[in-house]
């Protein structure tokens, strides 16, 4: 049995035109509009495919295609929404490889013992709403679906998770975590050099780094940029500045340690007023929790040291901790053999990025495959792989899912 190449990249490219960005990437942020397309059409494709559709208190999609028995399933993920400047791969390629592998079961007539459930997870990004890997948290994790309903967006709108799920018709009734799953596979681009550098086909993940993500309002004093003295200042700009500095530093001396700001909103945010206060979210990740412990300890210290100094004032508030998860060994090997037996050169590698799977090894047997981004380029509309790569990994997710569907 093989992919129809063919199939899974025409049904890439339609995808691709929702929430179309110059330069062939997608903007499909969570909940948006252009993020309730998509879910539409693949809520259509999924029910051509005869699969059962049910969506869950946060609006996660299941598509189901019943077993010989019931019970738990293999479920295969990933998400369909985007970062604001996103690739047009990243997600929609698994959840899309995912429906590929059960049009080919539909086609060759195959009953298998197991359950095979497509999941399509909301707010994987956490570009519009945190945390990040939200429908998959909340498959995962005890955490109050209320508590998810209420967040809102970092836009500012003032809108929220729920609204947001009535607003696009995806607020379902199937209580998050309920659906029983054993196994779960997420195929996913890299969005890192390494496959490509080192030529190897296929990436077979055992491990994915953990990730804190951190929110420190700056208060300082709106002051006239013309006659504030530079002693009397309280200039919450500054403190955001050597914070992002010393953040770098941090990231240079604890090791394995990555350190980025991508999120920095001044107020008033204009030319000639001396910023009155600063938000900004941290992202540190580090496979070794120990060391990204010590690292979020290190910068908490700069912070309050760098405030101090300026009089600034400082609220602190945690957005996000994922730990380092190891990924099920059973499933490495299925994932392997499966590239043993389709003669693709492959290695085995930790996740630099989050992904859903971190969350589902927490209630299932979980592990993923990667294949080559070019470049290592991602989050991007530039990122990109070549069909040859896409077909390959597409063909290793079929082949695993038969094995461990028998
Ligand atoms: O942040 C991440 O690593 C993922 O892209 N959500
Ligand atoms: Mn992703
Ligand atoms: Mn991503």
């Amino acid at each position: 049995m093989k992919i129809n190449s063919a199939r899974l990249l025409s049904r890439l490219k339609k995808l691709n035109t929702i929430g179309a960005l110059a330069g062939g990437g997608n903007c499909r942020l969570a909940l948006s509009d252009q993020d309730k397309n998509g879910r539409d059409l693949l809520v259509t494709w999924m029910r051509q495919e005869g699969l059962e559709v049910q969506i869950d208190q946060v609006g996660n999609i299941y598509g189901i295609r019943r077993g010989q028995r019931n019970g738990p399933a293999l479920a295969i993920g990933s998400h369909l929404d985007t970062v604001t400047t996103g690739g047009r791969y990243d997600g929609c390629y698994g959840v899309l490889a995912g429906l590929e592998v059960i049009s080919v079961l539909n086609e060759k007539k195959v009953k298998t013992r197991r359950p095979l459930i497509l999941i399509n997870f909301t707010n994987e990004e956490g570009n519009r709403f945190s945390p990040d890997m939200m429908g998959s948290l909340a498959v995962s994790q005890p955490i109050q679906v209320g508590e998810i309903w209420k967040s809102v967006a970092l836009d500012g709108s003032g809108v929220t998770v729920k609204s947001e799920l009535e607003r696009i018709g995806y607020l379902g009734k199937v209580k998050c975590g309920s659906i029983p799953i054993a196994y779960y596979l997420e195929l996913h681009i890299e969005q890192g050099p390494i496959l490509e550098q080192e030529m190897i086909d296929i990436g077979i993940v055992e491990k994915v780094q953990g990730i804190y993500w951190t929110e420190y309002i700056l208060k300082g004093q709106a002051a006239h940029a013309g006659t504030t003295p530079l002693e009397t200042r309280k200039d919450a700009g500054l403190v955001a500045a050597r914070i992002n500095l010393g953040l770098r530093e941090i990231a240079e001396e604890v090791p394995g340690q990555l350190g980025t700001i991508g999120l920095m909103e001044f107020y008033p945010n204009v030319i000639n007023v001396v910023p009155d206060r600063v938000r900004l979210i941290t992202d540190l990740r580090n496979p070794d929790k120990t060391l990204l412990s010590k690292a979020q300890g290190m910068l908490d210290q700069y912070v309050q040291f760098q405030c101090k100094n300026e009089e600034v004032q400082v609220v602190r508030k945690e957005k996000v901790r994922l730990i380092p998860v190891d990924f099920s060994p059973k499933v490495v090997e299925r994932i392997t053999k499966a590239c043993n037996d389709l003669g693709f050169s492959s290695k085995q590698m930790v996740s630099g990025a989050g992904h859903d799977a971190q969350m589902m090894a927490a209630v299932s047997k979980a592990a993923m495959i990667f294949v080559p981004s070019v470049g290592g380029i991602s989050h991007n509309p530039k990122e990109f792989t070549k069909p040859k790569d896409l077909e390959r990994g597409a063909e290793v997710l079929l082949q695993t899912a038969i094995d461990m569907l028998r």
